[in-house]
């Protein structure tokens, strides 16, 4: 049938109608919020790059998570910033380290959180890189066994998931064994999958003081250039016993986004990054775009695009938003 006989207008006249017909609801049950860990004590550090976000030691994290928690956002992503970094990240790898105590300090004063733990070295390296170096190179294997480490104190400390985002080979494996033989075998992974080597970190690097002292990233992190090697690194995780996949950044990746979605049965979460977030920030503060409604434009395209979870830091303003629509 064609016009006139069919109006595509007609289901768009009436908002309650348009509502009806929407095909894609955000909510704030799909939302994750980023939060950065420091040492001290009633120390709030903004983050220049990141206008709105800041470092917060424990305890003002803590106080930080319940007013998180009002909007009806229910999850957090952590990084830490430790007091001292070394050579390999194994500062990371206590329950006396930033993130672990963090979680243990959160878990006791709010039972309704879920906590996600970022797992890498990069920001306990003094290096910054994400593992070992050995030979100018960042030394897959006996990185793997740091990171499996790290998972386990931060399965004891009580997060809920932990989020490797290193792009080792095989990590994925040596941590699903790791807290299998420690008990944990009911913790999930949430892996950063496909984790392209992108320049949209660059606000996060200031946050987390992680950019690398020397060369970059691109021996381990993805090439952006390419959509069937996210899929095939997509594939080993799940074999490897991830349970949820990760693609990171979100905006300028949603074709991997959708791929991921479309070839693989597992939820799919997507990062949309820092210099995702402070493009829209900065651009609304010029009054050049309506910050408001591009950031709720985003997020709904990355959840069309088909991410179950979405991890970022407009997570509580878009709650604020949703929660006045409703
Ligand atoms: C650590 C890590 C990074 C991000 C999350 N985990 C930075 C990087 O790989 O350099 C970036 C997150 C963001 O930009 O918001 N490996």
């Amino acid at each position: 049938m064609t016009f006139p006989i069919t109006r595509l207008r007609r289901l768009r006249y009436n908002s309650i109608l348009r509502n009806l017909v929407s095909e894609t609801t955000l909510t704030t049950n799909d939302l994750v919020m980023p939060l950065f860990v420091c040492p001290g004590e009633n120390v709030k550090n903004p983050i220049s790059s990141m206008p709105g976000n800041y470092q917060f030691s424990i305890d003002l994290l803590v106080e930080k998570c319940k007013k998180i928690i009002a909007t009806g956002v229910k999850s957090i992503l952590l990084f830490g910033i430790p007091e001292e970094k070394d050579e390999t990240g194994d500062v990371a790898c206590s329950l006396d380290s930033i993130v672990q105590k963090a979680i243990i300090a959160i878990k006791k004063e709010i039972s309704d959180i879920f906590i996600i733990a970022d797992v890498c070295n990069c920001e306990y390296t003094t290096h910054g890189h994400c593992g070992t170096i050995i030979d100018n190179d960042v030394d897959n294997d006996s990185t793997i066994e740091t990171l499996a480490r790290q998972s386990v104190t931060l399965a004891q400390a009580g997060a809920d998931v932990v989020a490797p985002s290193d792009m080792m080979d095989g990590r994925v494996q040596a941590i699903r064994r790791a807290l299998d033989e420690n008990g944990y075998e009911k913790l999930p992974i949430m892996a950063y999958s496909a984790k392209y080597a992108s320049g949209f970190y660059g606000p996060f690097r200031e946050a987390a003081e992680s950019a690398p002292k020397f060369g970059n990233r691109n021996t381990y992190q993805m090439n952006p250039a390419n959509s069937d090697e996210a899929m095939r690194e997509i594939e080993l995780d799940i074999q490897e016993g991830a349970d949820i996949v990760m693609v990171k950044p979100a905006l300028s990746y949603l074709d991997i986004i959708y791929r991921a979605k479309a070839e693989f049965n597992i939820p799919v979460a997507a990062y949309n990054v820092s210099g995702e977030f402070s493009m829209v920030k900065a651009a609304g503060e010029k009054d050049w775009i309506d910050q408001q409604r591009v950031m709720m434009e985003i997020l709904l395209s990355i959840k069309r695009a088909g991410a179950d979870i979405i991890i970022t830091y407009h997570a509580v303003e878009a709650a604020e938003i949703l929660n006045q629509q409703n």
